[in-house]
């Protein structure tokens, strides 16, 4: 059975990661384990989150039917709270940690999971399968959230006549009428190279997974968790995450107060170094796995310096 989730950027990410056997590793987002599977397979041990209870399963099947197990940690958690979760395991420091930014491909191909617009399915998008519900927003939040939405996490520069489309359609059930409200709205011709609905549907996953927070909070836990020497390696998959990204590896790796009059003091030095450039995935990759297309992966070397913010 071929990989239901093809992972995106894999040699590179390995490389970043430089794993070693006794290394302690996080994947942040496991999704279908690819990332994880690489890293066992050089004796590194892994602690795997994913806040998608069904994504874990692979993680369950290695753990029982291989002779590893316990090199592999489960977490069913967000990666918001990866510093608590990993102090419950009795884990202070780790080596190295990657995130893998996004929705997976058995999230997107599932109509049932609500997230894609190919196929009809209820109107979902929940990572985690709790809380409010794509439905649940849509059908209840005022036009002008729902166009701040559309506007800030999707780019749309119509977010107000799409929204005002989305009240006046309510009550929606299924990503399949949301699809055609935009496309209404937007005036979508079949021959159009992009579905003018993927903005659309790329802001109300964002919004009601909240994954922008989701980043930052990742990111800062990472600062705390990682050694001296630890790797981070993050990848994302379109702007908005990417500025995120950037902006944090850019702070990191600055020196705030080292200017001529303000003494440096320890907490300002950098905590990030070695900051690699973007790197995108080859045409052989995007040959093999279109997917992988908008991906940026972007990695890092933890500095002896601490933590900017309390945990
Ligand atoms: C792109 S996939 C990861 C694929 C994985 N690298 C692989 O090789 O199979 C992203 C995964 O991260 C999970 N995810 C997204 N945001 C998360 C968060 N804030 N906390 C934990 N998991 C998250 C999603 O549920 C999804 O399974």
């Amino acid at each position: 059975m071929s990989a239901p989730h093809t992972p995106v950027l894999l040699d590179e990410v390995v490389e970043a990661l430089d794993p070693r056997p006794n290394d302690v590793l996080i994947d942040a987002t496991f999704g279908a384990g690819g990332y994880t599977r690489a890293l066992l397979d050089r004796g590194a041990t892994v602690h795997a989150f994913d806040r998608d209870p069904d994504a874990l399963s692979s993680g369950r099947t290695w753990r029982e039917t291989e002779k590893n197990p316990p090199r592999l940690f489960l977490h069913p958690h967000r990666f918001s709270q990866m510093f608590d979760v990993m102090a419950e395991a009795g884990v202070a420091k780790v080596d190295g940690v990657v995130m893998d930014i996004g929705v997976s491909s058995m999230q997107l191909d599932q109509p049932h999971r609500g997230f894609a617009f190919s196929a009809d399915g209820p109107l979902d998008m929940r990572m985690s399968q709790d809380g409010a519900s794509a439905a649940d927003f849509l059908n209840s939040a005022d036009e002008k959230a729902i166009a701040d939405v559309l506007y800030e996490f999707g780019e749309e520069r119509q977010s107000r006549r799409v929204a005002r489309a989305i009240v006046a359609a309510r009550p929606l059930e299924t990503t399949g009428e949301l699809a055609r409200v935009v496309r209404n709205a937007l005036g979508y011709r079949p021959h159009d190279k992009k579905d003018p609905a993927t903005r659309s549907f790329q802001a109300i996953r964002i919004y009601v997974n909240g994954e922008l927070d989701e980043l930052s909070q990742g990111l800062s836990a990472a600062e705390h968790l990682l050694r001296e020497g630890g790797r981070l390696a993050v990848v994302s998959f379109h702007s908005l995450e990417d500025r995120i990204v950037k902006r944090f590896l850019r702070e990191a790796s600055s020196t705030p107060s080292a200017s001529r009059h303000v003494p440096m003091a320890a907490q300002d030095d950098p905590v990030f170094t070695k900051i690699s450039k973007a790197i995108k995935p080859g045409e052989s990759e995007l040959a093999r796995n279109p997917r992988a297309r908008s991906s940026v992966l972007r990695h890092a070397v933890r500095t002896a310096a601490p933590a900017r913010v309390a945990a």
